[in-house]
């Protein structure tokens, strides 16, 4: 069977001095987004969580097979298990199970094992990757690029985040198995990272870090 077509929607054609001013007030808007440690536990609406959700699911995926699933826990008894399972796993990683080297590129951040926020911050969202998929009659899709395009929505699910006023925290606790028994995932789904969404605490601090200069992440060529 033939791609069926229909004509795009919406082309723009912006002269260069507006994407110009487009492209730099984003950079603006962006480059204030920092991963925060300290969540206020002030309420946010689901709404505004469930648009950024669908924000990430335009993210382009191998063959369009869109392998994300966004599990949301939103307060509850669920986060003092998820905190605890958490707290655990890094008590490990921090004592024993990371090198020295990885302990040492965490320092300037301040990290440790203690993971307050997961039970302050209002969201939960745990992003897993389907390594395949599952049809109603049991039978499997194959999924292509699966981890690539999982980490192409999260990356449009944060900026979505951030563009509706809201802090981040991208948390890989060591191993993760455990959350798909928290979040009931299936064994198609593995998990690829828990994103921490609310407000920063009034008194958050952030690790005085710097991002790479335009040379050193990019070149040309003619
Ligand atoms: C894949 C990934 C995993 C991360 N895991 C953790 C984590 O487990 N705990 C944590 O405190 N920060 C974690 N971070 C946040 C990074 O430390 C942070 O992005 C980096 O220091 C740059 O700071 P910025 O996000 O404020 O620019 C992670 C970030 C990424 C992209």
């Amino acid at each position: 069977m033939g791609a069926k077509l229909v004509p795009l929607q919406n082309i723009k054609h912006f002269t260069n001095k507006e994407m110009e001013s487009k492209s730099a007030n984003f950079y603006k808007t962006m480059k204030q987004r920092r991963t925060v440690r300290d969540f206020a536990n002030n309420d946010i609406s689901r709404s505004i969580i469930e648009n950024c959700i669908l924000t990430a699911g335009t993210a382009p995926s191998g063959a369009n097979m869109q392998p994300w699933h966004f599990a949301v826990s939103r307060y509850g008894e669920a986060r003092k298990i998820i905190r605890r399972a958490a707290e655990k796993e890094e008590r490990e990683f921090y004592s024993s199970k990371a090198s020295p080297e990885w302990l040492k590129a965490l320092e300037p951040l301040g990290t440790d094992a203690n993971k307050e926020f997961l039970e302050t911050a209002p969201y939960l969202i745990g992003i897993f990757v389907k390594n395949y998929g599952m049809l109603p009659d049991g039978t499997r899709v194959k999924h292509y690029y699966a981890t690539e395009s999982v980490g192409i929505a999260t990356g449009i699910l944060i900026t979505a985040l951030h563009n509706a006023g809201l802090a981040t925290l991208t948390h890989t606790p060591s191993p993760m198995g455990f959350l798909n028994k928290i979040f009931k995932r299936p064994k198609n789904e593995r998990p690829f990272l828990l994103l921490v969404a609310g407000y920063p605490e009034k008194e958050a601090q952030v690790p005085d870090i710097q991002k790479f200069s335009l040379n050193e992440i990019s070149s040309y060529i003619e």
